[in-house]
């Protein structure tokens, strides 16, 4: 009956849910692990119709129908094969290959590339393991990995000279160009990877279709990855996918970390549900075969600010996926740079404590509002409102989209209203603003957006609110920045006089000596001179 390769359809069934796809005609209702509702091919009033997202399957015990995406769309709208892939197709947003059938050299094809991936995979673990090998297994070994572990993860070494390209006579080059594996240069085929660290990629059918090489020297880029082939789409893949798979049903979560080294050491220090992202950012395809998996995600991410942009992207993208009993969550690693840091330095408890400390997607886009936008201006509430709203849209149940929305609004309310009416109450080492310059201050802000945002961090310090209506400034743009920056450094100021003022009272109390005081102090005097230098210029040049 199918003209189309399996591929497609099976992307198909990873792509779309299936409980997405019922629900568009039967109200589904989950009751233990499956999906109930009235079946549409009999009629009933008691639901005996279910849908298993997890094997992708219906089946009606009251008229033993059954079957998967695309026999129910066939059969519920009375539609021939390709009009439901078609349908099915547009749903998940992609296009329907021309049909055509695979030839047999096609699968003969395939299968060689299999073969020459696992073949390869073969000679690199044992060059692992060789003399070439001893500073890439000294290298990973002090890495934390065990033999085990590399067997296990199927781990290599590829090393300086040719070894694929000479190794293969019997295959026509074009075939080991095929996988990436070999190039054709001036002096004819030669390898991809050399002298890296192999780590091989798997697909669901725990097949080596790929590789990722870590430098060894030092060299920059860190890591090369097979580039795009026949049989391995990056943006589809994800690194320990294969490995994770059942840990994933176990523990009713995916764990998402950013770098494959972090996957493979969180999956064997307690947390076997984890995986990775390969060579490239998180895409729609990425959260879509794991939302089929299991709808329940804890993204954990750096804890630096490009880690924090990389959240909201993430977030983003799994907008769409999210259903009312989805629980996604965000967190950020602390106390080392990557989850590898955290288990190798604290260990499995620090790493466990980031996980729960995890924030709901909820929380995290809320939080994230009220972090980038300065919500203490009118302008800056609008910003964060449409941020929120534009998110909200994105999520398809639309019951669901109304009770986070509503819940926002009430968030508004409580926290931004109370937040307008709070006295300012400047923290003690904040220089008393006083009114003329909390005036100036105000019609500064309102007159020039560009400068909220630059000095942003600074501004929502003050504490103070910015939403009373004020004359626009007559101050250049220039100008008004300048005043900003001796706001700046008046604050130092009193902070630096503030730390003086410490070190003589502890100096009281620690007994230190009057020389270690005066040491101290004059230090800080020091700086105190160079902010106040620096202050005198701004206004020398606001003269002129
Ligand atoms: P990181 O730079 O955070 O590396 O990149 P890492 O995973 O901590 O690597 P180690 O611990 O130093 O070995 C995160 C991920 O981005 C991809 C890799 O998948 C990496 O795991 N990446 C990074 C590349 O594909 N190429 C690069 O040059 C760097
Ligand atoms: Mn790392």
């Amino acid at each position: 009956m199918s003209k189309f390769d399996n591929s497609f359809t099976d992307e198909l069934r990873q792509r779309l849910s299936i409980v997405d796809v019922v629900s568009r005609r039967v109200p589904l209702n989950k009751k233990g692990q499956n999906y109930w509702g009235c079946c549409p091919f009999h009629n009933e009033k008691t639901p005996s119709f279910s849908v298993s997202e997890e094997k992708g399957f219906y089946h009606c015990f009251g008229c033993s129908e059954h079957g998967d995406i695309i026999s129910f769309v066939m059969k519920s709208e009375n539609v021939d094969f390709k009009t439901a892939i078609t349908e099915l197709a547009d749903m998940a947003g992609i296009k329907v290959p021309e049909i055509k059938q695979k030839s047999s050299e096609q699968i003969e094809a395939e299968q060689t590339y299999v073969k020459i991936t696992e073949d390869s995979a073969k000679i690199y673990q044992d060059l692992l393991y060789s003399e070439s090998g001893k500073f890439a297994l000294d290298y990973i070994k002090n890495r934390g990995f065990s033999d085990e572990m590399i067997k296990k993860y199927k781990i290599g070494y590829a090393p300086k000279n040719n070894i694929i390209s000479s190794h293969f006579v019997n295959i026509k080059s074009d075939k080991l160009v095929a996988t990436g594996l070999v190039r054709i240069g001036n002096y004819g085929p030669y390898d991809f990877f050399r002298d890296k660290l192999m780590f091989p990629i798997f697909n669901a059918h725990n097949q080596i279709v790929a590789f990722s090489g870590r430098s060894l020297d030092g060299s920059e880029p860190k890591y090369i990855n097979t580039t795009d082939t026949e049989l391995f789409h990056k943006r589809q893949t994800i690194f320990g996918f294969n490995f994770a798979r059942d840990a994933i049903h176990r523990q009713n979560r995916t764990i998402i970390v950013e770098g494959q080294i972090d996957a493979i050491q969180m999956q064997n220090h307690g947390f076997p549900e984890t995986v990775a992202p390969l060579g490239t950012a998180l895409t729609e395809d990425h959260i879509a075969i794991i939302c089929k998996a299991n709808r329940n995600i804890t993204f954990c991410f750096d804890g630096d600010a490009a880690g924090q942009k990389a959240a909201v992207r993430a977030c983003i993208l799994v907008l769409p996926f999210l259903r009312d009993n989805s629980d996604v969550r965000f967190a950020f690693v602390t106390g080392g740079k990557d989850p590898d840091e955290v288990l190798k330095t604290h260990g499995e408890s620090a790493m466990r404590e980031i996980i729960n400390k995890s924030v709901p997607l909820i929380d995290f886009l809320w939080d994230s509002a009220n972090k980038n936008y300065l919500i203490t201006t009118p302008g800056g509430r609008t910003q964060a409102e449409k941020f929120l709203k534009d998110c909200t849209s994105k999520i398809k149940d639309k019951i669901f989209q109304n009770e986070i929305e509503q819940d926002y609004n009430n968030r508004k309310f409580n926290q931004w209203h109370k937040w307008k009416q709070k006295k300012y109450t400047p923290e003690i080492d904040i220089p008393d603003i006083d009114a003329m310059t909390s005036q100036i201050l105000k019609s500064v802000v309102q007159t020039y957006p560009e400068l909220v945002e630059k000095h942003m961090d600074f501004l929502t310090t003050l504490n103070m609110s910015f939403d009373e209506d004020v004359e626009k400034t007559d101050l250049s743009l220039a100008d008004a920045e300048k005043f900003i920056a001796s706001l700046k450094l008046q604050r130092y100021i009193s902070k630096l006089n503030k730390e003086k003022e410490d070190i003589i009272n502890d100096g009281f109390k620690t007994n230190k000596s009057g020389e270690e005081i005066t040491e101290l102090t004059n230090q800080i005097n020091i700086k105190i001179n160079e902010a106040k230098e620096k202050l005198d210029m701004l206004f020398d040049i606001e003269d002129k």
